[in-house]
């Protein structure tokens, strides 16, 4: 255990970055720093924990006062409009902020120049005179995305100042190949300007002392930060020739404005305090900021690490005074239909339209059941339909649903008595009763999807409980069993509202009022809620539909918009590969320069013979040349990782009545739970070979894509293993 974890907390400060200002919230948003922030939230309040969560728009930057010269509107106009926006959005779809605050606020507009005054005059900052393009037509300097022109790396089209998100090159502006003004398209001038830079050298020894003790952050986290230690700290600067910000408080700069990444993250202390004038106790946000007993938490996506875990601790370090993140769970990106998000195509799903059509618990039981936790995830409307049928409403929903009735219409609706336990009455008792320390851990380690995947686990054990009692069998024969089967079972309900509620909070607040309690399942706790018995007599509330099953019919035009959409950029491109976009961000430079990000290269079996190589390139065989290969369909019964190989990992296959060891380098992509019970194919007459001092004896097929994903093959259907593929 690390020391972070073993130090004892007082309260916590949990953030969600702060989405910017100039487009709709989207799932990918909601995956990567929102959701699982909320559920965590959520949890910790049940803990009877003090919590303090902090989010906000990010309004700032030069897309923003791109978005509004092309528009015709001022940049406030385009915030005040998505600020609104977000913040409605995010309260139907059950986010739980304290304080949704914005960084063109004034409280923001003071902090922020404070903070930088106080850097600046403790001398973190140099001034550095240097060449920029200069747009004579706009009479203005091009900060950042105000400039384009092509790729002098990979001579795509469309890159951008600060860099080129085609190929991933972090680029000096003065290096674009035939530069144009991203506003009127004029070709710019080289001018002098100044600009003040963050010494953020001189941070390094400190920050990778600070860090040496977070072994127990994420993988992805520490091997990104990792990497920009390696490439070492430069100077950075911190100044832009802009109008659109907050004017840089420096005698001489006051043309200029703090560049949006140095500013937004003061957005959380300034947020922290309107929070705490909101609370009518003004001075409050200073026991959250600059007490070393504080737990500092920041939800951010992949794309944001360099920013929290490298330049903003620098910040604080180099103030001096405040608390440092204590964790910073940053998640993976999230696909659609197999595919890159675009937001500038469209290819998206809006979080207000989903919202218009459907509810928001099972999109939350969707994406913490398959959050890009370890590795970026799809969103597959098909695989939320199945989920939210089987899972939400056959198991979850059923099972409150089948207990509620039956007491209805046997005991009036009415707590029965709770008599003797047999042994699966035990083992009912003993589920519950481990449920939430079991589901809290997970939590508390932002395992999300383990969490959901456990959640269900209990309704799916409470159900198989009501199957195996028999009720409407007892009822007749045995009323006094009957009482005791209903009575756990509507314990179990109780249970499953409180557990329910971090990552169903709507249908857990339903579930509670089912059951006829007061207040709300909010207010309960966590601690022991799985053993807190409900008292004979009490009675339940009205029944409520909890899940409704989703047809077909309904996801149908949401799969095919998107295939429109995917389809016309294919044929628009036609071959050519579409450079990825995130339009809606400033470009975090460098940040695509090493780590988790990055396509993790397969080792071992599975990947011999370069599987991105264009399989076409290979000569063409006879269909005898191909028969020659034994493929077979085979269960993995046992799966686990290879020690000192993370690549790794070793697998016992059932192969018909034949069972086989294999290794195979799939563990960048699969852990070994989601490989125990999977069904796959293999090469079954593979010469076996010897890696890493296991034998192998055969190889699993897997296809790997130019983005660093890799996709297990199994067969669809129900098949036995040993089958043989052709
Ligand atoms: N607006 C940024 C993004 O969406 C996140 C800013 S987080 C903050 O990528 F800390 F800087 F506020
Ligand atoms: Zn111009």
């Amino acid at each position: 255990m690390s020391q972070e974890q073993q130090k004892e907390y007082k309260r916590l400060l949990v953030t969600s970055a702060l989405p910017y200002a100039n487009g709709p919230i989207h799932l990918g948003h909601l995956a990567g720093a929102y959701l699982p922030a909320d559920v965590y939230v959520r949890y910790q309040r049940l803990k009877k924990r003090d919590v303090v969560y902090i989010c906000g728009t990010d309004e700032h930057g030069v897309p923003i006062a791109i978005a509004a010269e092309k528009a015709g509107v001022t940049p406030q106009q385009i915030v005040d409009k998505y600020w609104a926006d977000h913040y409605d959005t995010f309260t139907r779809f059950g986010m739980s902020f304290d304080h949704f605050s914005r960084t063109s606020a004034p409280m923001q507009h003071r902090t922020a120049a404070d903070f930088f005054k106080v850097i600046h005059d403790k001398g973190f900052l140099v001034e550095r005179a240097i060449e920029q393009f200069y747009c004579e037509k706009c009479a203005r300097f091009l900060a950042d995305r105000f400039v384009e022109g092509e790729c002098p790396r990979c001579h795509r089209p469309g890159a951008r100042g600060d860099q080129c998100e085609a190929c991933g090159s972090s680029l000096e502006q003065t290096e674009l190949i035939h530069p144009y003004c991203k506003v009127c398209g004029g070709t710019p001038v080289l001018r002098q300007t100044r600009h003040l830079f963050l010494k953020l050298n001189e941070f390094q020894p400190l920050l990778e002392k600070w860090l040496a003790d977070k072994g127990e952050w994420k993988e992805n986290v520490l091997n990104y930060v990792r990497g920009w230690f390696q490439e070492g700290l430069g100077e950075r600067a911190v100044t832009r020739d802009l109008s659109w910000g907050i004017k840089v408080p420096v005698a001489g700069y006051e043309e200029k404005v703090i560049y949006v990444w140095f500013e937004a993250p003061i957005g959380y202390i300034s947020a922290t305090k309107e929070w705490a004038e909101k609370k009518g106790r003004p001075e409050a946000w200073k026991e959250y900021w600059l007490q070393p007993d504080t737990k500092l938490v920041h939800f951010i996506g992949k794309d944001n690490i360099v920013f929290h875990a490298v330049i903003w601790p620098a910040m604080l370090m180099g103030h001096g005074g405040f608390v440092l993140p204590a964790d910073i769970p940053a998640n993976e990106f999230l696909n659609l239909q197999g595919e890159k998000l675009s937001t500038s195509r469209n290819y998206a799903v809006w979080l207000g339209d989903y919202l218009n059509k459907f509810p928001a618990d099972p999109l939350r039981y969707y994406l913490a059941v398959n959050a890009p936790e370890t590795r970026d995830a799809d969103f597959i409307w098909e695989d939320f339909q199945g989920r939210n049928n089987s899972e939400l409403a056959d198991i979850l929903g059923n099972f409150i649903n089948r207990t509620l009735t039956f007491a209805r219409k046997q005991f009036g609706g009415a707590v029965p008595e709770r008599g003797v336990l047999d042994g699966l009455d035990e083992q009912m008792v003993r589920t519950l009763a481990e449920a939430p320390e079991k589901i809290g851990a997970l939590l508390e380690g932002y395992e999300l999807r383990k969490a959901a995947a456990a959640l269900i686990d209990v309704a799916r054990f409470a159900n198989k409980y009501f199957n195996d009692q028999e009720p409407w069998r007892t009822a007749r024969e045995n009323r006094a069993k009957c009482a005791t089967t209903i009575h756990l079972a509507i314990q179990a309900c109780q249970t499953l509202a409180v557990l329910m509620e971090p990552i169903l909070p709507f249908s857990a607040e339903k579930v509670w009022a089912m059951l006829g309690q007061p207040g709300s399942v909010n207010d309960q706790v966590w601690d022991g809620c799985g053993s807190r018995q409900m008292a004979a007599g009490h009675l339940l509330g009205q029944e409520q539909i909890l899940f409704t099953k989703i047809e077909e019919s309904q996801i149908r035009p949401e799969v095919e918009r998107l295939r429109a959409i995917s389809e016309a950029l294919k044929a628009a491109s036609a071959g050519a590969e579409v450079p990825a976009e995130k339009a809606d961000s400033e470009a975090p430079a460098r940040a695509a320069a090493v780590g988790a990000g990055q396509p993790a290269a397969a080792a071992g079996p599975a990947a011999q013979g370069n599987p991105s190589a264009a399989a076409a390139e290979k000569p063409r065989i006879t269909y005898d040349e191909f028969a020659k290969v034994d493929l077979r369909v085979a269960r993995v019964v046992k799966a686990e990782k290879v020690e000192k190989a993370d690549k790794l990992l070793r697998l016992e296959l059932e192969v018909g009545s034949e069972m086989r060891q294999i290794v195979a380098g799939v563990a960048k992509h699969y852990t070994p739970e989601e490989m125990t019970g999977r069904t796959i194919i293999i090469v079954a007459n593979l010469q076996p070979a010897v890696i890493r001092g296991i034998e192998s004896n055969g190889m699993l097929l897997a296809a790997e894509d130019g983005q660093g994903r890799m996709a297990i093959l199994s067969p669809q259907g129900e098949i036995d293993s040993g089958a043989k593929v052709k």
